[in-house]
């Protein structure tokens, strides 16, 4: 197969990209390793910035995320039995919407495949060669075992947090952290329990209250990353839930899905080499506290389609030479605001009475004041893209 840009992943930023690329006249082609159904079946995260939104209406990526995405005005933090709320429009002009990831990608393959994209899935990369030349290529193999070679003037790995295209960009690894915590999280039948999501810490550890929809609602409670998920019964869940929200009772419901997240936060040491670049995940994961992994990995493709147009179109490499610099700015800033909040909200199981008396002094000082408040509602409503490149 021969095309100009290869990109490994039909994730939000490979479909992203492959869509904006498109409408640039630059034909891409997509592959990934899961099959359709399994991508728009996944749960994952939930909040999208305004500026994601923006660009998935204006680009005619999604309509429907326009119709609709709710609109969220701020969060609630609870601490210390007291909740606190953060006015978003009032804080920084802007707003937050709840629309699922897995909408999103539904969206985002329908738009590829009415475009005639090639897509396809079932596919698995194997390895990225010739970084270094003009004419990179991306070996693969199908489901039925055949041997693809995608050669490309260009190769995007946006394959996630397990990345093979990094080994050609970054074979060093990159920089990490681990947590002593995971979420586990549930889908649930019941109305929701509050009008905006709650952040809570409480002497139990950490929960999230989000949303869904009228009728289904996503919760999370901080747990072991080596809990089982079918050991705990329904009560036992509810119980653990309501344990970390005092002062709020949650409307309860049947639990229909459960799953462990596990946290990590990661950056790549590179992101690019020659003509492979690395996006999304497989650049950079985030542990979830404050949601920033798709609109992270969305900001990414934002600078790469406009370095692409220019490498393609106009055949000028600067803006493709600036694109780790300027990528990783952004990059770095979503990695702090992740592992704050993380850090902030959750109770380490070594934590001593200094550490949680500390914690809550830091919360006190964030929500009594205003320029506190307002830093948190500028990272977690997300920054303006940058317009260098
Ligand atoms: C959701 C996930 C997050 O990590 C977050 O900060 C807010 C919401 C969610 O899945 O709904």
């Amino acid at each position: 197969i021969r095309t100009r840009v290869a990109i490994i992943g039909a994730g939000p930023a490979g479909l992203l990209l492959s869509h904006l690329l498109d409408a640039a006249g630059i034909p891409s082609v997509v592959i990934d390793r899961r099959s359709r159904e399994e991508i728009e079946q996944t749960i994952r995260a939930g909040i999208l910035e305004q500026g994601t939104v923006d660009l998935l209406v204006g680009s005619g990526a999604s309509d429907r995320v326009r119709e609709e995405a709710h609109r969220h005005d701020g969060i609630e933090l609870r601490f210390d039995g007291g909740g606190h709320r953060f006015d978003f429009p009032a804080l920084c002009g802007r707003s937050v919407f709840l629309y699922p990831q897995h909408e999103v990608l539904k969206d985002l393959i329908a738009a590829r495949v009415a475009a005639g994209q090639d897509l396809r899935f079932g596919v698995t990369a194997l390895s990225v060669e010739g970084a270094e030349t003009a004419r990179p290529h991306v070996f693969a193999t199908g489901d039925d075992g055949d041997l693809l070679d995608i050669q490309a003037e260009f190769v995007v790995g946006a394959d996630g947090s397990h990345s093979v295209a990094r080994q050609a960009v970054s074979p060093m690894g990159g920089h990490f952290r681990e947590y002593p915590f995971a979420w586990f999280g549930i889908l649930c039948d019941a109305p929701p329990s509050n009008d905006v999501l709650i952040y809570s810490n409480s002497d139990n550890g950490f929960a999230l209250i989000s949303q869904r929809s009228d009728a289904v609602q996503r919760m999370y409670f901080q747990c072991d990353p080596d809990a089982a998920p079918d050991a705990w019964s329904e009560q036992q869940i509810w119980d653990e839930l309501q344990s970390r929200v005092p002062g709020t009772t949650l409307n309860e419901g049947t639990i229909f899905q459960r799953d462990i997240l596990r946290f990590r936060s990661y950056v790549a040491h590179e992101m690019r080499r020659g003509r492979v670049v690395l996006i999304g995940d497989a650049a950079h994961t985030v542990p979830p506290t404050g949601a920033k992994g798709m609109n992270l990995a969305i900001a990414d493709v934002v600078l790469l389609q406009r370095a692409l147009r220019a490498l393609l179109l106009e055949n000028d490499e600067r803006p493709l030479d600036a694109y780790a610099d300027v990528a990783s700015r952004r990059i770095w800033k979503a990695q702090h605001f992740s592992w704050w909040m993380t850090s902030m909200l959750h109770v380490a199981p070594d934590a001593s009475e200094f550490d949680r008396r500390r914690q809550l002094g830091e919360l006190r000082m964030v929500t009594e004041s205003e320029a506190g408040r307002r830093y948190l509602a500028e990272a977690y409503t997300g920054w303006p893209f940058e317009t260098e490149l």
